[in-house]
């Protein structure tokens, strides 16, 4: 059966999990910040322009995230972990609140909030101040740094992408968790998954464009809904 313990096992979620966290998600009202649209920002054009502009809206996003604790629906996730003996999490979210719950085998498809990347020698480095000391901050280097996060118009690393794309096709039970399902390649994973046979679940406050592909969606927020389905399948949380 599928909820047994040896079936390959992959979880995608993206920004709904962290909602409960108090994290705004990317899509709402809640994810606008001085009017702007994530996409006019999360992007190398906007950096290139404005830099500053671009690590305000990071910080301001440090800042919240700083503040917030893994909920119901994280816990459920690295329970799923803990059931299954092989199993992935595939996230596009980049809060590391996955961690904090206690996930340990994940991919990040977007990389980390908390890790900063210099534009000019590539070091990747952890940066934790809230607030930021320096909004153009510069690598020991003297170049610029930038949030290390895939933003639109670039590519993901391939290492992860080929490694989540493998895991999408192998598996046998996808959870799709808290995804709006817009952004690519992402939002491809669970159709990789569906044509290889495996089974769909889809946990969303809201329809989605995934949803169609799904063997049952269930509507509510991660943080109620995930625990349920753990229950009814037997998993300990
Ligand atoms: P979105 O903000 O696009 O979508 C969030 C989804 O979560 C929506 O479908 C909501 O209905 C759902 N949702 C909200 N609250 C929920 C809750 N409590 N429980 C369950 N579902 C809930 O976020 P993503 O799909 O993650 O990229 O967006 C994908 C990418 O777009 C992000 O990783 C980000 C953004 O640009 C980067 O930062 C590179």
């Amino acid at each position: 059966m599928v909820w047994d313990k040896d079936t390959k096992t992959v979880v995608l979620t993206g920004a709904g999990v962290s909602a409960e966290s108090g994290i705004p998600t990317f899509r709402g009202e809640a994810g606008l910040w001085k009017n702007y649209r994530p996409e006019e920002l999360a992007n190398p054009q906007a950096f290139a322009r404005d830099p500053k502009t671009v690590w305000e809206w990071y910080d301001w996003r440090r800042g919240i995230i700083a503040k917030a604790v893994p909920n119901a629906g994280h816990q459920a996730v690295a329970a799923v972990e803990k059931h299954f003996s092989d199993f992935t999490l595939i996230t596009q979210n980049v809060d590391g609140l996955h961690q904090a719950a206690g996930s340990e085998r994940l991919l990040e498809l977007h990389g980390n909030i908390w890790k900063t990347r210099c534009t000019s020698c590539g070091a990747i480095e952890e940066e934790y101040s809230v607030p930021l000391k320096d909004f153009e901050p510069r690598c020991s280097c003297g170049g610029l740094l930038r949030p290390h996060i895939v933003w639109f118009g670039e590519s993901l690393s391939p290492q992860v992408m080929e490694e989540s794309f493998a895991c999408a096709a192998a598996c046998r039970l996808m959870l799709v968790v808290g995804t709006s399902g817009i952004v690519q390649p992402a939002a491809s994973l669970p159709l990789t998954a569906k044509e290889a046979g495996a089974v769909l679940i889809e946990v969303n406050a809201d329809e989605t464009p995934l949803t169609p592909l799904m063997d049952e969606s269930l509507r509510g927020s991660a943080g109620e809904v995930l625990p349920e389905l753990l229950r009814r399948h037997k998993v300990s949380i």
